[in-house]
Order: C-alpha cells, then structure tokens, then sequence
C-alpha cells in the first residue's frame, strides 16, 4: 500500500519523529511503501486565504497551485497517516491547516469522499492516559478528529490512535516509539 506518512513536528530529533520512524520501518516491513510530508521543513503555508475557500454553490472551484499539488501528492499514494504531537489537546496549527486547505469542498466532502479508503491519525501525547481522561480529553480528541475529520469525509478504515507520557518519563517515551512500531504491526496491507 502506498502511504503518505504526514509528520507536523519542528524538529527531526522530536519523540514525534522516532515514533513515526518506527512507525514507517514497521509497514515498510510489511509491503507498504511510506512518502514523507514533513510539513514544516518544506514550509507549508497552513493559512486558508480566498484562493482556498470553499465556494458552497460550486464544488467544482479549482483552488490554489500548493493545495493542486499537495492533492496531487495525496492521489498518487492510496493511504494517508498523520504522525503529530498534540497540541492544546488538538493538533498542531499547521497540520489542522493542511487539512484546513487540503481536504477542500468538492474533493474530500462536499459530494466526494477523500480518496483513501484508510487514513489513521497517531497523536503524541505528553501527558498520561489518566490525565486525559480524567477531563475528557480523550474523547473530545477521538470526537473533534475521527468523526468531525475523518467519518465526515467518508473513510472507512479510520483510526485515532494517542501514544501517552511522551515527556513523563524515559521509559515512557520509549514506550511510545514500541506503540508505535505495534500500531505499524496492525497494518494489514
Ligand atoms: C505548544 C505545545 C503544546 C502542548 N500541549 C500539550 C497538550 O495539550 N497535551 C499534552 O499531553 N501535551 C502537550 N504538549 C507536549 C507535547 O505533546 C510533547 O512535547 C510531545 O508529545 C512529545 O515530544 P516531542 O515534541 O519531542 O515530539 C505540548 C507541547 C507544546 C510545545
């Protein structure tokens, strides 16, 4: 399976980045082949200005040439992953703007579906599951992106994965580059 591996993070040496290492060797062992997206060292502007808004009466508008070529990007692979520290119990602003720009009306909703039939989002939670629990930021996590993003574009292999404690302790981050190589051990080409 071809697969854009999208990674919103600053900095190659982030947990953020190992865990999508992991993440990407592991499918790769198993017949995936992995296109990165670092979305921040190739400057992705994630700012929605006119060009990319949707025009509800015509979802046939044709959009700026970085959202053509990022779509372009996205349709010459058949699955999508998002590997991304959260951010103020969301994602980070230049991945929600990619999303924001990308996943436009008249191509992902909107009378379409987003190309892929399988697009799984793994966020890297810095805190512990308790934590997000206890106030429920989990489920509005799980709610905000898997219903509101990825049913709403129609995916039907859809998956919102948090790997916890990412900066609670050693062990702990290292737990979350194993959970991500078993989440990559799940794929099933
Ligand atoms: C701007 C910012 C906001 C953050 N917000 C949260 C948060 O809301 N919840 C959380 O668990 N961790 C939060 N963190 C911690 C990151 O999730 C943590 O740095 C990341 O998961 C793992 O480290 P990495 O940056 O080396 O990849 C935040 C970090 C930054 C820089």
């Amino acid at each position: 399976m071809k697969t854009l591996l999208v990674v919103a993070h600053p900095r190659r040496t982030s947990l953020t980045f190992a865990a999508a290492e992991a993440f990407a060797r592991t499918i790769e062992g198993r017949n995936a082949t992995v296109e990165w997206a670092d979305l921040v060292r190739e400057g992705f502007d994630p700012v929605l200005r006119p060009t990319d808004e949707p025009d509800w009466n015509n979802p046939a508008k044709v959009y700026s040439a970085q959202v053509q070529a990022e779509v372009a990007r996205i349709e010459r692979n058949n699955a999508t992953v998002m590997v991304f520290p959260v951010w103020w119990w969301s994602m980070p602003a230049i991945l929600k703007g990619w999303v924001d720009r990308v996943w436009n009306h008249g191509w992902a909703y909107g009378g379409r579906a987003y190309p892929h039939r399988r697009v799984w989002m793994i966020g890297i939670a810095g805190t512990s599951a308790e934590a997000y629990r206890k106030r429920g930021y989990d489920d509005a996590i799980r709610t905000q992106l898997e219903v509101g993003v990825l049913e709403y574009c129609g995916i039907k292999d859809r998956r919102v994965e948090l790997l916890y404690g990412a900066i609670e302790s050693t062990e702990q981050a290292e737990s979350v580059i194993s959970d991500a190589a078993a989440l990559g051990a799940s794929w099933a080409p």
